[in-house]
């Protein structure tokens, strides 16, 4: 039995849609913590159970006779080094064999200001003694969605990362790997550094977006302290602006690039190209 948490959210729906391409159904189980958005999973043929990492109990009742869990890490930030330990022993205790944890690119290493949680998430991790394997991810290209969508209407892309490169692909890639990594053989105890083959500036993106599109963009790179201005100056809570001007400062000094290959090589393709991620974000965007 596989089970998947936050399978609502973006990234665990595609990993249990993908799932049920490879696996008999009835051995998926689709972790929630509201049931009620997931009627599409529970018509695919998966058992949806609760699971709120809030809820110990909801976690031991979810796991229960699971040999795989993919812990989804939870969108609370702030709260999720709790969180994630209490999945990790509701884990323990109904005798998960392998626990699959989505991480961030170099979470033991890297400065940005959203590693530390994973870094103490994949701690406890190994402390609990349960193998297990560590999907640490660079960003998703849908994270520029909004972004994209500003710069056919302002011409610009804003952002504080300078040159810097970043290996980010769309959430589809990072979900093909956690069903290689759940389904495939040879991955316990392995750390992962997930990212694109081909690292991308925002330069790039602007370039792509235009071409694409055939409307002038371009990227407008401003100091740290204007784009925390400006993003708060469009509506965006303080704690947000700053974790997304950090995220550039991170992009900046390349934390979120990685040549490791890992991806590709779960795969079994390239990862998709920047050309490829920005079509499918104009073509959702109309
Ligand atoms: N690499 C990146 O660029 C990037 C970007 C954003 C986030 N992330 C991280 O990657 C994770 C997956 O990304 P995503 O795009 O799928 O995020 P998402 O769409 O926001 O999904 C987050 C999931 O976490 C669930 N969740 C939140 N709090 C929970 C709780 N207390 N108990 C149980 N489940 C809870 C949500 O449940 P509900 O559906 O009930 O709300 C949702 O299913 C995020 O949660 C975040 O940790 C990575």
């Amino acid at each position: 039995m596989i089970v998947v948490t936050g399978a609502t959210g973006h990234l665990g729906r595609l990993v249990v849609e993908a799932l049920a391409q490879k696996v008999p159904t009835d051995q998926i189980v689709a972790a929630v913590r509201t049931p009620e958005k997931a009627a599409d999973l529970a018509a695919l043929g998966v058992q949806v159970r609760v699971a709120d990492y809030e809820q110990p109990a909801t976690l031991t009742e979810a796991f229960a006779g699971a040999e795989k869990v993919l812990l989804v890490s939870s969108s609370e930030v702030g709260r999720r080094t709790a969180q994630h330990a209490a999945a990790v022993q509701a884990a323990k205790a109904v005798g998960v064999t392998h626990l699959v944890y989505t991480s961030i690119l170099g979470a033991d290493t890297a400065t940005i200001s959203l590693a530390p949680e994973h870094k103490a998430t994949e701690e406890i991790i190994r402390d609990s003694g349960i193998p297990f394997t560590f999907l640490r991810n660079s960003w998703y290209t849908e994270n520029y969605e909004q972004s994209i969508a500003q710069a056919l209407a302002t011409g610009a892309i804003l952002g504080s990362a300078g040159e810097g490169k970043l290996g980010g692909v769309p959430r589809a890639d990072y979900a093909g790997a956690a069903v290689e990594v759940l389904t495939g053989t040879g991955h316990e105890n392995k750390v992962y550094e997930l990212a694109a083959d081909q690292a991308w500036s925002y330069a790039d993106l602007a370039e792509a977006v235009a071409r694409i599109s055939g409307k002038p963009v371009a990227y407008q790179n401003v100091p740290a302290s204007q784009h925390r201005d400006i993003l708060i100056g469009a509506g965006l809570p303080e704690f947000v602006a700053d974790m997304l001007v950090d995220a550039d400062r991170a992009i900046a000094d390349g934390e979120l690039a990685s040549g490791s290959g890992d991806l590709s090589a779960l795969l079994g393709r390239p990862t998709t190209t920047l050309d490829d991620a920005v079509t499918a974000l104009l073509k959702n965007l109309g």
